[in-house]
């Protein structure tokens, strides 16, 4: 075999990518460094195209709950392929009809859905068939949140500490735009909060006729941020006093937190969820669901009031096969007991590494997704994290995991995510080589 010069491979690769594609990477938040270019992913392991292997802790942003290429659900995409099930654009098709029955039987909030894509197309309905419902043009966003790309929701999720400025109990903080080209008429609508702060949300709602809140019930944009006791369900009931619909995000939390989404574990049932991510393992879907009245509207007898959703490929049986595989897989076996098993192992190593570092730091976790803060306590915000994480240290270390072969994405407090393809293997070799590289940080 020839001797390939694989560094040149990579920079090869690299430099095709600038010349074809605008920025030199598709989905400009994969833009990090250092810049890998990967070539394949199976369990648990990510291989780059020098041959370097990874144990990978970033899932593609968190979709990969049960691993990269899970059997069960390549299977699952094969036979669909096989069978000539073919997307149709007419009428309705037998998957998506026992993908949208499995949602309702497994969510207890969710009455009807519907499919999509991505997270943010489902984000966008959730938006505006909140203010259809509502006959109201305002919404209530949470700092710090990800919610997709669309203009409504497209704020800064990691802005500096200048740009937000002090902490702002009980009011708004400024909209920081994540994108340009927002329209000022859009920005005025929206009016970005802390997390936990309820007080924010029922002064904004004094002010403004709101159609919706639209938050991670855990804010998992920005590591992983927990809902202080109570939050969740005094939101949903402070919506209700004011007429407004509370819709949870639940892209990244559902089916990584509990089959039931965080709602389950948290016992409350928003009005409206959005879901996608490891909803699929990887394949892309997303879903919008929840009371009846309010999806009804989706196909309103009065046109004035029916809100529009339409997608050629929405529920293409490519996706809609790995979402069943995915949730069947979840239903029958205790994969979510067998990664916590595998998470407490991670977690209490890195715990112990890190104290006897000497550094402040606090690892939140929420199932399998985890952040390690460098900080003393939790958080409470991005606000909290912004003043006290070390994002220098965050970064540093996370750099020296990747160059020894462990794969957590080089972005301050991004959440972690282990799979059920994790091992006792895969963690051990990980806090081995966190053990070794600690002390040069
Ligand atoms: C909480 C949350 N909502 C929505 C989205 C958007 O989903 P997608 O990238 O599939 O459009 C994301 C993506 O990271 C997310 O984390």
């Amino acid at each position: 075999m020839n001797q390939i010069n694989t560094s040149s491979v990579d920079a090869a690769i690299r430099a095709e990518a600038s010349r074809y594609i605008a920025g030199g990477v598709v989905s400009l938040n994969r833009k990090v460094d250092p810049h890998i270019v990967f070539k394949s992913a199976k369990g648990s392991r990510m291989t780059d195209v020098n041959g370097k292997e990874y144990i990978d802790y970033h899932a593609a942003f968190a979709p990969y709950l049960l691993g990269h290429n899970n059997d069960h659900v390549n299977n699952a995409v094969k036979q669909v392929i096989d069978s000539e099930s073919s997307l149709y654009g007419s009428g309705t098709n037998e998957l998506e009809v026992k993908l949208a029955h499995l949602l309702c039987s497994l969510v207890p909030s969710l009455e009807l859905v519907q499919i999509t894509n991505t997270g943010s197309e489902a984000t966008a309905h959730a938006i505006r068939l909140s203010r259809a419902f509502t006959g109201r043009d305002h919404i209530i966003l949470t700092l710090g949140g990800y919610n997709g790309w669309h203009n409504d929701v497209s704020r800064a999720v990691t802005p500096s500490l200048t740009a937000v400025g002090h902490r702002r109990l009980g009011s708004e903080y400024p909209f920081i735009p994540l994108s340009a080209g927002i329209p000022e008429a859009v920005k005025s609508l929206v009016h970005v909060v802390g997390f936990n702060d309820l007080e924010a949300i029922s002064n904004v709602m004094k002010q403004y006729p709101v159609a919706c809140v639209l938050t991670e019930p855990v804010m998992q944009n920005v590591g992983v941020v927990h809902p202080k006791p109570g939050y969740l369900e005094s939101l949903i009931a402070l919506c209700e006093e004011h007429g407004s619909v509370c819709v949870f995000d639940e892209v990244k939390t559902g089916f990584r937190s509990a089959l039931g989404g965080y709602q389950s574990v948290a016992n409350v049932k928003p009005h409206l969820t959005v879901f996608g991510k490891a909803v699929a393992n990887g394949y892309p879907l997303g879903v919008i669901g929840g009371r009846r009245d309010i999806m009804e509207q989706f196909d309103a007898a009065d046109p004035q009031k029916r809100v529009l959703i339409a997608g050629t490929y929405n529920a293409h049986p490519v996706n809609a096969a790995a979402a069943i595989a995915t949730l069947e897989l979840l239903m029958k076996e205790d994969i979510h007991e067998s990664i916590a098993r595998v998470c407490d192992v991670l977690y209490k190593g890195l715990e112990q590494l890190f104290f006897e570092k000497g550094v402040p730091y606090h690892l939140s976790r929420n199932a399998s997704a985890f952040c390690l803060y460098l900080m003393d306590h939790a958080p409470v915000d991005l606000h909290d994290i912004l003043e006290h994480h070390d994002a220098g240290l965050d970064v540093k270390l996370r750099r020296a995991w990747i160059k020894n072969g462990v794969y957590h994405i080089p972005i301050p407090f991004k959440q972690g995510s282990v799979s059920y393809a994790h091992s006792m293997r895969d963690i051990e070799e990980t806090l081995d080589i966190t053990r070794r590289i600690i002390e040069d940080l």
